[in-house]
């Protein structure tokens, strides 16, 4: 559903991701690990067509993102770290723009609260400004904007960044019931412990190259927080097996 092959992206001189391949299959969630600067955001980006590859395919539910950009994009919804609204406009404003951009029609105001409960928030926050609510209440809105689209593949760049434990939880949750409802989802994210628990599989990157992926049975079975460590002090590259060839 989400497939990248052989992906490299170069800025100048720096190659920001090399020869990267992987995919997530509906009813998959793929947590994409690495330090600052491993390329996540950039793997993202040329998914979402905002940037075109140096080298190497990127496919959303089998399209080809740089041949057919538009096709691609309407097949995916996305969720950024720091989400784009409309500060000046309620949140009810926001969703009903967003709803008649998605494609889906027109929302009212109880599937909006539905849809809001959803994410954790109540429906009170409807008439509030964006710019009023908090980064949490923000993202867990962008959430919901993100569910609007209601498409086969979600890509969510640190959708828990800067988000309270409890919100964490409900928007844990809430990928949880994505990944049971068979959408595929990709998420960038730093929270060792909680991609562990969450992912299908997980990919590891250090500066652009992916150094490890493992799937749930792996997962289940060996201390991700040591092995990632391992994989980012290391110089050896050893993509789907464990880096440096013994057990953590
Ligand atoms: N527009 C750009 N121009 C030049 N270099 C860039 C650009 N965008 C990203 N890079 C470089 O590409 C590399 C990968 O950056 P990227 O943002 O993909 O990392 P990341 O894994 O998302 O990091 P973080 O965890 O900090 O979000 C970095 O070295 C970064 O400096
Ligand atoms: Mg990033």
């Amino acid at each position: 559903m989400i497939e990248v092959e052989g992906l490299c992206k170069r800025y100048g001189d720096q190659l920001a991701v090399e020869d990267l391949s992987l995919a997530v299959q509906p009813g998959e969630i793929y947590c994409l690990l690495g330090a600052n600067g491993a390329g996540k955001t950039t793997t993202i980006n040329v998914l979402l067509g905002f940037i075109p590859p140096t080298a190497g395919t990127a496919r959303i539910g089998g399209v080809d993102v740089t041949k057919r950009p538009l096709e691609a994009r309407r097949r995916v919804a996305y969720l950024s770290e720091n989400v784009m609204l409309y500060g000046n406009l309620s949140v009810w404003r926001n969703l009903d723009f967003f709803a008649a951009l998605s494609g889906n029609g027109t929302l009212d105001r109880s599937a909006a609260a539905a849809l809001l409960q959803r994410v954790g928030l109540d429906e009170a926050v409807l008439s509030r400004r964006v710019k009023a609510l908090s980064k949490g209440m923000r993202q867990k809105l962008g959430l919901a904007v993100c569910l609007l689209k209601d498409s086969s593949a979600l890509i969510m760049d640190e959708p828990m960044s800067g988000l309270d434990p409890k919100a964490t939880v409900e928007l844990t949750a809430v990928l949880l019931a994505l990944r049971e409802a068979g959408k595929a989802l990709l998420v960038s994210t730093h929270d060792v412990f909680r991609a562990r628990r969450i992912a299908s599989r997980v990919g590891i990157l250090r500066a652009g190259r992916k150094v490890w992926e493992g799937n749930r049975a792996e997962l289940e079975s060996l201390d991700l927080e040591a092995l990632y460590l391992r994989c980012m002090a290391e110089e050896t590259v050893v993509a789907n097996g464990v880096a440096g060839g013994g057990g953590v």
